[in-house]
């Protein structure tokens, strides 16, 4: 057992094929749309679900855990849409050890090319004592049922372990080997709570895959949480101990302090490759592209300074880096902005540009969308460029990604007249189209967003409270677009809404509605569930 990371690589031995390159070969499990989407707040919309899992798939994601199909007619459907629509990637559906979650996740990956049942079940004894009021026999007897069934509907069955980082090694790996031997393919050890070091993590897969019988037959996988700020270390840990599987998320989203980044496992990867002998199948141009998406739809931003993806993480400020910088790059540079698909901000068209050149565009930009997609994009494009003399890169982003416009059956706005200044009180007219229906209301309120929201509220009638406001200019100067993040909150249930406009205010609107929209769209799918 060795804590040296740069030493003995645990695992190769397990190559199927073989060859050393089939060994190295780590597995990317995206779970940005079921832990990530667990975040309170981070709900998403059947659209924003496809759109990011589509994301995934181009970018070589090797497993989009696409949701937890037994938890709403909602997730069953978005897990069953990804199914149908993925090119390449398995599609999980999680469920936990009761037979009818397993059914539910079968028949909702049905239609994936490669479909995966994901069961878990906890083994700590804290968990089985106070939550599941089980003995260890009990579950051992569950594991084998549930792996069992789920093998019956799908060959790939990944079978989890919760809080395995707090369970008795021995019956860990009594765990393990009872799940290998019904039938699971994939073996996943999370640190559920957050709580492992590396060397703990990394031992307790070389455990585990040294006492279970039939270990060598299987992937082991690393799910690890944040809550020590350890998740991509202990990640990376697992590596070494035998895992081939790392479960990671897009900007960390997920429980709590959220999972580990995808694109800092990633880039890891690809950046000490020298130190990580491993490799990936992941387009690490896409990287920003994703994070952005995911952002936009989960209406969590990307703080700053975060790794890989933070708007600072490849800025230079101080003055001996930004002279080194200019000498030669790779003074103070350790990525190349461009290896995660940072572009250079550029200048980019105006009100004069066609439709085939906005399309070539978008392509450069890395979206491949239908006719009428393009069409809505395009007269969006045209509308800003009316107002906005200078496009950029990101404002086009910004207006693709604009999901508040999208849903054909939701709330939109249509126009907006604000009142503001000194003299108060602020005043807003705002005309909406609400079911194909133009309602038109005015309010008034201590400044224009308050008066601006009273509008919303009076033609979407709603007793959610605001918890979050936030606005963030996309490019740079006074014209450029305000992107605003709003969170709302309603018997417990956090909704987030975005919304982009070179005007705040317009952009405020837009973003309230669609936290609005969600809500009423949780609203429907409850209704509909009981
Ligand atoms: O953190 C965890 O243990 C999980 C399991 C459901 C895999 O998310
Ligand atoms: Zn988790």
């Amino acid at each position: 057992m060795s804590n040296d990371y740069t030493g003995t690589v645990a695992g190769n031995e397990n190559a199927q094929d073989g060859t050393k390159a089939a060994a190295d070969r780590v597995m990317i499990f995206d779970t940005t749309l079921r832990d990530g989407e667990q975040s309170p707040g981070a709900s998403m919309t059947l659209s924003e679900k496809c759109q990011i899992a589509e994301t995934l798939d181009a970018i070589g994601v090797d497993v989009i855990e696409a949701g937890f199909p037994i938890a709403s007619d909602g997730d069953f459907e978005a897990v069953s849409e990804i199914a149908k629509g993925a090119d390449n990637a398995i599609i999980a559906g999680l469920a936990r050890a009761i037979p009818a979650d397993i059914d539910r996740a079968g028949e909702a990956v049905r239609h994936a090319r490669r479909p995966r049942i994901h069961t878990f079940v906890s083994t700590s004894e804290i968990h089985l004592r106070h939550q599941m009021k089980k003995s260890q026999e009990d579950v051992l007897e569950i594991i084998a049922k549930t792996v069992t069934q789920a093998r019956g509907l799908v060959e790939d069955v990944e079978w989890s372990a919760m809080d395995a980082t707090r369970t008795d090694l021995g019956y860990l790996a009594r765990c393990v080997e009872t799940a290998i031997r019904c039938g699971a393919t994939t073996i996943n050890l999370p640190d559920t709570v957050g709580y492992a070091t590396p060397a703990e993590y990394q031992r307790m897969f070389e455990y585990c895959r040294a006492h279970a019988e039939g270990a060598d037959a299987v992937t082991f996988s690393t799910h690890t949480h944040d809550d020590l700020g350890l998740a991509t270390a202990n990640a990376l840990a697992g590596l070494f101990g035998g895992a081939r599987q790392i479960e990671c998320t897009i900007n960390g989203l997920g429980e709590r302090a959220g999972n580990a980044p995808l694109e800092e496992v990633v880039m890891a990867l690809k950046t000490r490759v020298d130190a990580l002998p491993f490799s990936c199948g992941i387009d690490t141009t896409g990287l920003t592209r994703a994070s952005k998406l995911v952002s936009m739809a989960s209406g969590f931003s990307v703080q700053y300074n975060k790794a890989v993806v933070g708007k600072n993480a490849f800025a230079h400020e101080s003055g001996i880096h930004q002279d080194g910088m200019l000498k030669h790059a790779e003074t103070y540079e350790i990525m190349r902005p461009e290896d995660v698909g940072v572009t250079k901000t550029s200048l980019v068209m105006g009100k004069h540009s066609g439709r085939h050149a906005f399309r070539q565009k978008l392509e450069e930009l890395g979206f491949d969308l239908g006719d009428n997609a393009l069409q809505d994009a395009f007269r969006r494009f045209k509308a800003l460029a009316d107002r906005k003399k200078h496009v950029y890169d990101e404002d086009i982003e910004a207006l693709v990604e604009d999901f508040s416009e999208e849903a054909a059956d939701s709330a939109r706005v249509m126009s907006l007249t604000v009142l503001a200044g000194t003299g108060g009180p602020q005043k807003a007219i705002l005309v909406m189209d609400v079911a194909g229906r133009h309602v038109t209301e005015e309010a008034t309120g201590s400044g224009p967003v308050d008066a601006v929201f009273n509008a919303v509220k009076k033609i979407l009638p709603h007793e959610a409270t605001l918890s979050l406001y936030q606005v963030h200019a996309v490019t740079e100067g006074t014209d450029a677009q305000a992107e605003v993040s709003v969170r709302l909150e309603q018997n417990g249930r956090i909704e987030s809404g975005r919304g982009a406009d070179v005007d705040t205010l317009v952009a405020s609107a837009k973003a309230y509605v669609a936290a609005v929209n969600k809500l009423a769209a949780r609203r429907r799918q409850h209704a509909q569930a009981v």
